[in-house]
């Protein structure tokens, strides 16, 4: 069976990237120094794989550490997540992102060539889109803008890293994934997302709130120029995200030369803050505390994705909806609130 080393495998993507890879075949390598994970999560994970996993309590950025691992392993491919990703905190810590987010690659990456690792799916995000001008549906072509938070640029920077270094090293068969807007849970609940604190996406903050964890969700802005004032996202089902990544490790497999490709991981479709807490509603029967906030700065007003291209070479698309993802991470909310 084939290995692949998951960096940020106990994370919330990266959880679920497991069960697919294990779905499809191949046997997961995590490495994860759970800084920014809980390992509630990680039992849950070996009882819905019904196996044990290889973990590995390592800081990706521990290049000895990290060398170490190579060594004991031979691996197909690396799946590389771990990196912080709380945008307002990068402001406040902008070292602390660039720190973490670029040495961890800069790891893999050296220690991929130094073993002859030569395929790697980095988490990229469409962040590095910004805001975008007049069509708001974004394709790959679409061009990449100066990013509006250090978090943001440490995706641009990252990209670019890649890209570079596959010109250095012709070995390397790259894809960037990048992700719209990452919702839901296993369908199973047992496994989710499971914020450190206080939430900072929409979606864990919605079900806190209608757990009675917190007080009230805040809907940043109702003056948007949209058809409802709230911004507009493509969220997309953590499992279906989950299963690109196996996609684009298979089409790794089959190149035969190099290759360093971006392509976008979203539904296609826009829905607006209104529109997710009114879906939330009539499919969980809960009534959500939430009222109008003055905007957040730095958010955009709407960008959802083209997916022609992940549809084209990876021959993946988003078979949850929306609808699904919702009523899949109340059900994991509850399970998590249970004990
Ligand atoms: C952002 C980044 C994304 C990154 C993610 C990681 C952009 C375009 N996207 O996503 O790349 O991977 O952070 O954290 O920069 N909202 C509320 N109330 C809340 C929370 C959110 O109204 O309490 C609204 C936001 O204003 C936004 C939407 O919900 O319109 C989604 O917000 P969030 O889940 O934080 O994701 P993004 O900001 O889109």
């Amino acid at each position: 069976m084939k290995s692949i080393l998951v960096t940020g495998g106990a994370g919330f993507i990266g959880s679920h990237t497991v069960v697919s890879l294990i779905n499809s075949g191949y046997t997961p390598i995590i490495v994860d120094d759970f800084r920014n994970a809980n390992k509630t999560v990680v039992q849950g994970l070996k009882k819905l794989v019904e196996q044990d996993l290889l973990i590995y309590q390592v800081d990706v950025c521990d290049k000895s550490k990290m060398n170490e691992i190579f060594e004991k392993h031979v691996f197909e491919g690396v799946i590389h997540f771990a990196a912080y990703k709380a945008v307002g905190e990068s402001v406040d810590f902008p070292l602390k992102y660039y720190h973490n987010n670029l040495n961890s690659l800069m790891v893999v990456l050296e220690c991929m060539k130094k073993h002859a690792v030569d395929k790697l799916v980095f988490s990229s995000s469409c962040t590095v889109y910004g805001e975008p001008k007049d069509l708001k549906e974004v394709d790959e072509q679409t061009p990449k803008v100066q990013a509006n938070s250090p978090y943001g640029n440490t995706k641009c920077i990252s990209e670019e890293i890649i890209q570079d270094y596959h010109a250095a090293w012709p070995m390397l068969k790259a894809v960037n994934l990048r992700y719209f807007n990452p919702v839901g849970a296993h369908s199973s609940a047992l496994i989710g997302e499971y914020p450190i604190g206080k939430p900072n996406n929409l979606l864990p903050y919605v079900t806190q709130t209608a757990i009675g964890k917190l007080e009230e969700l805040t809907v940043f802005g109702n003056d948007y120029p949209t058809k409802d004032g709230t911004c507009i996202r493509d969220y997309i089902h953590v499992m279906d995200l989950a299963n690109a990544h196996v996609k684009a490790i298979s089409f790794l497999e089959k190149q035969e030369s190099s290759c360093c490709e971006v392509i976008n991981v979203g539904t296609g479709k826009g829905t607006s803050v209104l529109e997710l807490i009114t879906l939330f509603e009539s499919k969980t029967g809960q009534k959500l505390n939430w009222s109008f906030g003055p905007r957040r700065s730095g958010d955009v007003t709407e960008i959802y994705a083209n997916v022609s291209k992940a549809k084209k070479i990876l021959s993946w698309e988003a078979s949850y909806s929306i609808a699904d993802a919702l009523i899949h991470a109340w059900e994991w909310e509850k399970k998590i609130n249970s004990k």
